[in-house]
């Protein structure tokens, strides 16, 4: 079967069974009946597979029939690398991926990651990307930049392994990932990426035991409080842009609230801010819809002024001319 067929399969059957799934977004059209031969393995892994594996990858975690082989085959690399112990929980099922709490491996010093596990149909480009995704083609064809400062992540460019297919797709999946290493070794409130694969991406999870994090629409916060956060959020904007990026998808649906503390989620759309002609109607959406959460609280926003400030004091520096593109992003 190829790759496509399986990939409507599953988009059907998760039409089906999965609760979390927005009506309308996907075909309910039955697909052909799976007829897989030996000689084409299925590429998400058998969906009759027991949630288990030969070498002893386990979860906890009841996958729903459709889920199970996609799951165990999108997070075997991160038992295998000493990364996760078991899978516990399924956190939310996203528009673009579904977010596991999994247990983590005593080597990381952590009880709990995130695993954000792409949907299969994230591999077709669905959705409107095209403003999103301008300036990265640039950013790819830069093959002599890439080489200079050479990651794990442009090695794999480079040798084709599946991962680096993805990434040389302009995968959301590579993006998300690249963008987080950077950011958090910026200090920005992201959360830590500890790995990825070709399907997922692993991450520090906020929360515990019983619930996750809720994002910043399930809080109430006292005036003091939101005062003190839409600031760490123009914070984390500023640093964005430093970088020579800006969200794309910011919202307090995207912001977690932890012990006090925030932080910024669900980067697949990072925009690049010197490449993009859409770049400052992208940032100043961002402001908007961030804004809008914190006028609740009485908060007096200027969003014009906000993002016209913030556009004159980074977007100036071509991030090419700083040396500070994506094309050089490397592990850190
Ligand atoms: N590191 C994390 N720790 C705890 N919960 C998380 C973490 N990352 C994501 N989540 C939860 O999973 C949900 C989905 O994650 P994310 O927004 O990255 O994916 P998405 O597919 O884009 O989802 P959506 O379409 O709902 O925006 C988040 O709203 C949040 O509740
Ligand atoms: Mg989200």
């Amino acid at each position: 079967m190829t790759k496509q067929k399986l990939v409507e399969q599953i988009d059907y059957y998760e039409s089906l069974y999965d609760p979390t799934l927005q009506p309308g977004r996907i075909s309910t059209r039955p697909p052909n009946k799976p007829n897989r031969s030996k000689s084409e393995p299925n590429p998400f892994g058998d969906p009759d597979l027991d949630a288990s594996s030969e070498d002893g990858f386990i979860t906890s975690y009841h996958p729903a029939r459709y889920e199970k082989g996609f799951l165990l085959t999108s997070l075997h690399s991160f038992y295998e690398q000493a990364l996760l112990t078991d899978v516990l929980a399924k956190v939310r099922g996203g528009k673009e991926a579904s977010v596991y709490r999994c247990r983590a491996h005593p080597a990381t010093g952590l009880e709990f990651v995130a695993a954000k596990v792409y949907r299969p149909r994230m591999f077709r480009s669905l959705r409107n990307d095209a403003i999103y995704r301008e300036g990265r083609e640039v950013i790819e064809t830069q093959g002599a930049t890439i080489r200079q400062n050479e990651g794990r992540e442009m090695r794999a460019l480079r040798t084709k392994t599946s991962f680096g297919q993805s990434l040389a797709q302009g995968s959301w999946l590579g993006y998300e990932y690249t963008a987080l290493k950077k950011l958090y070794a910026a200090g920005a409130d992201v959360p830590r990426p500890l790995g990825a694969n070709e399907h997922a991406i692993l991450m520090t999870y906020y929360g515990d035991a019983n619930l996750p994090a809720p994002t910043l629409v399930e809080v109430e916060l006292s005036p003091h409080q939101a005062r003190a956060l839409w600031q760490r959020v123009l914070h984390n904007v500023e640093l964005f842009m430093q970088h020579g990026f800006i969200h794309g998808d910011l919202s307090a649906y995207n912001i977690l609230y932890w012990h006090d503390q925030m932080t910024i989620i669900d980067l697949p759309q990072v925009t690049s801010l010197g490449m993009n002609r859409n770049a400052f109607l992208i940032l100043r959406r961002d402001i908007v819809r961030t804004a809008e959460y914190f006028s609740q609280y009485e908060i007096e926003i200027d969003v014009e002024k906000i993002s016209r400030q913030l556009w004159a004091r980074y977007a100036a520096t071509d991030p090419l001319q700083a040396g500070d593109t994506p094309a050089q992003w490397d592990e850190s």
